[in-house]
């Protein structure tokens, strides 16, 4: 992701979308990747139906970033990108549970503690459509994170797991390292997703225990 800085130039922002549609690539790829992967358990049909939902979803934040970028006469694949995302897929290839605890509840989540604040900057850098995109994708964003938390919850207690401990242990052995506050409380609650999940997991709580 890029690092914090204002977006005044026209660089900087194209630098930002571009960042952001290789983000959105790579989730069509993750979901579309979590609906064909054989699991282990048989899982119904909702659970199918919400993926492709997000799927179609994904597709559609490129779409509109791409066309944001085209505007600024730029392209997807003008710029380098990270592969960190499908680093996070491969690692989380053989358990549907440590792939819902590090993409839709890390990496996705984390998405909704960052975004409105870079549509905060880009609205005061005086680029109001590039941040009503963002605003747009976070409102969908929740979403996802809401179908990770529900699904998450739903396969920890299929195998008999306490579903706050079994995220703990998942993000620690297949994430690593702490999780970075602040955190957007409100949007992570409102997907279902409360702190006892997260909160334990930062530098600040291993040292005091609270
Ligand atoms: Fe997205
Ligand atoms: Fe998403």
């Amino acid at each position: 992701m890029p690092k914090r800085r204002s977006f005044g130039s026209l660089s900087a922002r194209i630098a930002l979308l571009h960042a952001l549609a290789h983000i959105e690539l790579n989730a069509i790829d993750l979901a579309w990747d979590i609906i064909a992967r054989p699991w282990h358990e048989d899982l119904p049909r909702a659970f199918f139906d919400d993926w492709v939902k997000v799927a179609a979803e994904e597709a559609l934040h490129f779409e509109l970033l791409a066309a944001r970028l085209a505007n600024f006469g730029a392209h997807y694949g003008d710029l380098p990108a990270h592969d960190g995302l499908w680093r996070a897929a491969a690692a989380t290839a053989g358990d549907l549970l440590a792939r819902l605890a590090v993409v839709p509840l890390v990496l996705e989540a984390r998405g909704l503690d960052v975004t409105p604040e870079m549509a905060t900057r880009l609205e005061r850098a005086g680029d109001g459509p590039s941040a009503v995109l963002l605003h747009r994708i976070y409102r969908d964003e929740i979403g996802h994170v809401a179908a990770g938390a529900r699904w998450f919850d739903w396969l920890a207690n299929l195998r008999g797991l306490a579903p706050e401990e079994a995220f703990r242990e998942r993000v620690q052995q297949y994430f690593g390292g702490q999780l970075k506050p602040p955190f957007n409380r409100a949007a992570r609650s409102a997907a279902g997703f409360p702190p006892g999940y997260y909160e334990p997991l930062t530098a600040a709580f291993a040292k005091t225990g609270e």
